[in-house]
């Protein structure tokens, strides 16, 4: 065990580490080569009983662990949404590692919980959300959803769900475009995945109001109750943003959850041109985004709105004696905003993030890439060999490759597939796909934190380069 009070060797290994890891990154494969339980066969069957040296720690890292590792900070990361970090981000994560503070009750550290509760205030006054609605942080999207509809659940049955159980008539709505959670917290809430009704989507797979309402009006009519809705700012397929305004009519109409899943666009709302994306929000109950994809800021940290934060205590509020405090009341204990007890310092990386790059910062960067991804798209538009399937969005491209010649659409999938898997497999870069309407496309998104124009020249010379070998 090391001395606490003589560790300044060990900080320097690890802080070189971290410089040359920051440093280099461009020099590592951006998908890990490895194949199955090559790491796991390198690593003894039984612990050691000795004491090890950093020295041998690191040296296994850099030689059994690193090469298992797919380095999501490499600015040829353009595979599914970034888990973006910065430089900012991680010096404040060292220092909530530290101080090790478990931040359940506000008494556990006032501060944690201060912080946190001006912090949500920040980035909601900056991302156009109404005043009346308060923050919490939560570790995942899919856990803020799940807090969402088992609120609307309570809500829904007068708060007897959570001590009678749930009734087998509630129904929760949301597009087909919507994401994987929202099935996943449909079936854990036990409101059960045969009561979330897919809502059809229109051409730019964006969930289509008037199908909404025709659905609710024909659930009311066999007994159904209507209990929440989830609405997508920024599905994950293609970044289709719901429209609010008339979602949120029909749900005020029928008295019905409103949950705004914003996990990967979100941050876009940071920039006054994007707050369209949110037009009608006062008439939603819920709004989840995260900033550990797009904001710079180390998984995990999910911000959650919610706009009656009283409904979501008395969900989940549950009180054992040896968690009476006299402050009870007086301040958030923010055990009571969600399904974990213990919680981490999360807000200090926020705080870090936002001080030191300014809300200019912030900004600049996501314009940057945004202006870089219509410099990609405008290339993909331009050649001969690729199709836009969508119009470019934000920070995303969706697009596949399309020889003139071709127009067999399984074939055309069955190439576009074989150009993913030979992209990754160089290492050079990182892309995954989706399905449109049976295609089998691209998702090129461009949000690493550091990425600059000439990632992009190498994206698309070595996207041109692996199709012509095709
Ligand atoms: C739209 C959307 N919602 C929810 C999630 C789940 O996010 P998390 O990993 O934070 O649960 C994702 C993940 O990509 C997403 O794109």
């Amino acid at each position: 065990m090391l001395d606490r009070k003589n560790i300044s060797k060990e900080l320097a290994i690890v802080s070189e580490w971290v410089q040359k890891y920051l440093q280099n990154i461009e020099s590592y494969p951006v998908k890990s080569q490895v194949k199955p339980k090559d790491i796991y066969s390198q690593l003894p069957v039984a612990p050691p009983d000795e004491s090890e040296s950093i020295e041998a720690i690191m040296k296994d890292l850099e030689e059994i662990i690193i090469p298992g590792v797919t380095h999501w900070q490499h600015p040829n990361f353009h595979a599914y949404f970034p888990a973006n970090v910065s430089v900012e981000s991680v010096l404040a994560d060292f220092i909530t590692s530290t101080i090790g503070a478990q931040c359940m009750i506000w008494e556990t550290s006032p501060a944690a919980a201060e912080l946190e509760e001006r912090m949500m205030e920040w980035l909601r006054d900056n991302m156009g959300i109404p005043k009346h609605f308060e923050g919490v942080i939560q570790d995942t999207a899919s856990t803020a959803t799940l807090a969402a509809i088992l609120t609307a659940r309570e809500v829904k049955t007068d708060f007897k769900s959570n001590i009678e159980g749930v009734p087998n008539n509630l129904r929760v709505y949301c597009s087909t475009e919507t994401h994987s959670s929202i099935e996943k917290a449909v079936a854990i809430s036990g409101i059960g995945t045969k009561n979330l009704v897919k809502i059809e989507v229109d051409e730019q797979l964006r969930l289509i109001p008037e199908k909404l309402e025709q659905q609710i009006r024909a659930d009311l009519d066999n007994d159904f109750l209507p209990c929440c809705v989830v609405t997508a700012t920024g599905s994950t397929g293609t970044v289709a943003v719901d429209p609010l305004q008339p979602i949120a009519e029909i749900c005020e109409k029928y008295d019905i959850w409103l949950h705004v899943d914003a996990a990967y666009a979100g941050t876009a709302l940071l920039l006054p041109e994007y707050q369209w994306m949110i037009e009608g929000i006062e008439g939603a109950d819920s709004f989840v985004f995260n900033p550990h994809k797009w904001m710079f800021t180390n998984f995990d940290c999910t911000v959650y709105f919610v706009k009656d934060a009283g409904a979501l205590i008395k969900t989940f509020e549950v009180l054992p004696e040896y968690l009476k405090t006299q402050t009870r009341g007086l301040v958030n204990d923010y055990r009571d905003w969600g399904i974990p007890l213990g919680r981490r310092f999360r807000s200090l990386k926020l705080w870090f993030v936002i001080r030191s790059f300014g809300m200019d910062g912030i900004r600049n960067r996501l314009r940057h890439h945004i202006q870089l991804n219509q410099y990609f798209a405008e290339k993909i538009k331009e050649s001969a060999s690729f199709e836009l399937i969508l119009p470019p969005f934000l920070n995303y491209t969706c697009f596949r490759f399309h020889p003139g010649k071709i127009e067999d659409e399984s074939k055309l999938n069955e190439l576009n597939e074989q150009l993913i898997h030979n992209l990754n497999r160089s290492g050079d870069l990182y892309i995954s796909h989706t399905k449109v309407k049976e295609k089998y496309v691209i998702r090129m998104v461009i949000g690493q934190t550091y990425v600059e124009q000439r990632h992009v020249d190498f994206a698309l010379s070595k996207i041109e380069e692996v199709a012509k070998n095709l």
